[in-house]
């Protein structure tokens, strides 16, 4: 038997399988078809439900009031659970931002930029995604025959849209990058006081930017998260950066690793990358596919508010657990062949950007930029060829590819 199905519990937060797609794959083919909501309780961390079905996922996330938010939003080691417990007034993370709150509190901070982040404003953010997506398939093209395409370009690009929204200027990139990649980093030897001292990284950068955009407010999202008011008062200081730190780190590695993820798919699919030029219309759906195929948000959490039942099991009020946004995203039950990555696919039932009241804020601007990147990419490049190994982070959170060296052609 494989060893990963005679030992679930390690398997799962071994940060190594996420670095593994078919291996994550075949464990969650098993977990869907025979545990599909499995009590898992790994050495070194808290036990949860692992709901790894479409359907199940779907309930948890279109009943918020009884699957919540708070207090554990993703899978960290019991230990640092323990401690960040007792500096955050029992909540389970460094920040505060709404992916960690609920009910009126999360719809409250979700409403200070939803507006900014709906499909008319974003659609108005065309032109300006489009000159990007040229800039960086410029670069691309400033490169060939030959470039690592994860670190060289799929990095920068979502990379310099969000630090764009968020009035962070183009010469300090280098240092957003940097902070990104450590907050995401599980790879072994990572420690939690490690975290904490990025988070206040994080925070130390951002306070000029808040501090110009209460002086000076402009129209611009920075303006509107550093003079949000809740209840007529202001936001606090930690809620302001750490809304600042999500739409940061939501924004960047997910589309980064949606897009060298995307490219990896279509060079691995020549049929797909043929589509493609032959029939523009594939990229109204091209984004959607890729992130199902990538799907680079590993999990979120729940616990429940109540007992409940999901899935045939019996969950108790204050259980938790672990939505397998991956896993539903091919679930053979509500989508036909799962496993074939088709750029055309139509009613794409997946649940890589989740659903209900927490799904991704920043789902129509991840589209555009996949979108217009791809858009640019096929006008100005051909026949792309893998040079040498890809490579994946290991973390239990985000991940995807980090390095895809490539060789292709300008045309
Ligand atoms: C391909 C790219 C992206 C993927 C796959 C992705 C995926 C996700 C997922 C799975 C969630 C959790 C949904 C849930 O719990 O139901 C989420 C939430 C969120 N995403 Fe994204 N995301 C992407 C891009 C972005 C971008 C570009 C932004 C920019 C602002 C963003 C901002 C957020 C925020 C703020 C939340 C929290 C929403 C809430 O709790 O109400 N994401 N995203």
């Amino acid at each position: 038997m494989n060893a990963d199905l005679m030992d679930i519990d390690r398997a799962v937060v071994d940060p190594g399988l996420y670095a593994n797609p078919e291996r994550y794959h075949a464990l969650f083919r098993h977990l869907r078809r025979n545990e599909p909501v499995r009590w898992t309780a790994p050495d070194g961390f808290a036990p949860f439900w692992l709901v790894s079905r479409h359907a199940d996922i779907m309930t948890a996330e279109g009943a918020a009031a009884t699957y919540l938010n708070a207090p554990r939003a993703v899978l960290k080691p019991a230990t640092i659970e323990e401690a960040l417990s007792k500096t955050q007034g029992g909540h389970r993370e460094m920040i505060r931002s709404m992916n960690n709150m609920d009910g009126d509190e999360h719809r409250q901070n979700r409403a200070i930029t939803s507006r900014q982040f709906l499909l008319p404003a974003v659609n108005r953010m065309t032109e300006e995604i489009d000159a990007l997506a040229v800039e960086f398939v410029d670069r691309l093209v400033a490169r060939a025959p030959e470039c690592d395409f994860a670190r060289d370009i799929a990095l920068w690009y979502p990379l310099r849209v969000i630090m764009s929204l968020l009035g962070v200027p183009k010469t300090d990139e280098a240092r957003m990058l940097e902070l990104t990649l450590q907050i995401f980093n599980d790879a072994p030897g990572t420690k939690g006081a490690d975290k904490r001292g990025t988070v206040q990284a994080f925070f130390d950068y951002f306070r000029p930017i808040v501090e110009d955009r209460r002086a000076n407010p402009r129209d611009d999202i920075a303006s509107k998260i550093a003079n949000a008011q809740i209840n007529g008062q202001p936001l606090g200081d930690f809620e302001t950066f750490s809304y600042f730190l999500t739409v940061a780190t939501a924004g960047h590695d997910t589309t980064s690793s949606t897009i060298a993820g995307g490219l990896l798919a279509l060079i691995e699919h020549p049929e797909e990358m043929r589509k493609l030029r032959e029939n523009p219309a594939c990229l109204d759906t091209l984004a959607d596919e890729m992130m199902r195929w990538v799907a680079p948000v590993k999990h979120f959490f729940r616990t429940a508010s109540a007992d409940c039942a999901l899935g045939g099991q019996v969950i108790r009020q204050g259980d938790s657990l672990m939505l397998a946004f991956p896993s539903g995203s091919r679930d053979e039950a509500v989508l036909a062949e799962p496993d074939a990555f088709r750029i055309d696919r139509t009613g794409n039932r997946h649940v890589a950007l989740g659903a209900g009241a927490h799904a991704c804020l920043g789902q129509h601007l991840a589209r555009l930029e996949v979108k217009q990147f791809f858009k640019r990419l096929i006008e100005r490049t051909d026949n792309f060829a893998l040079t040498g190994p890809v490579k994946r982070t290991e973390s239990l959170f985000i991940s995807g590819v980090v390095n895809l060296p490539v060789r292709f052609t300008v045309i």
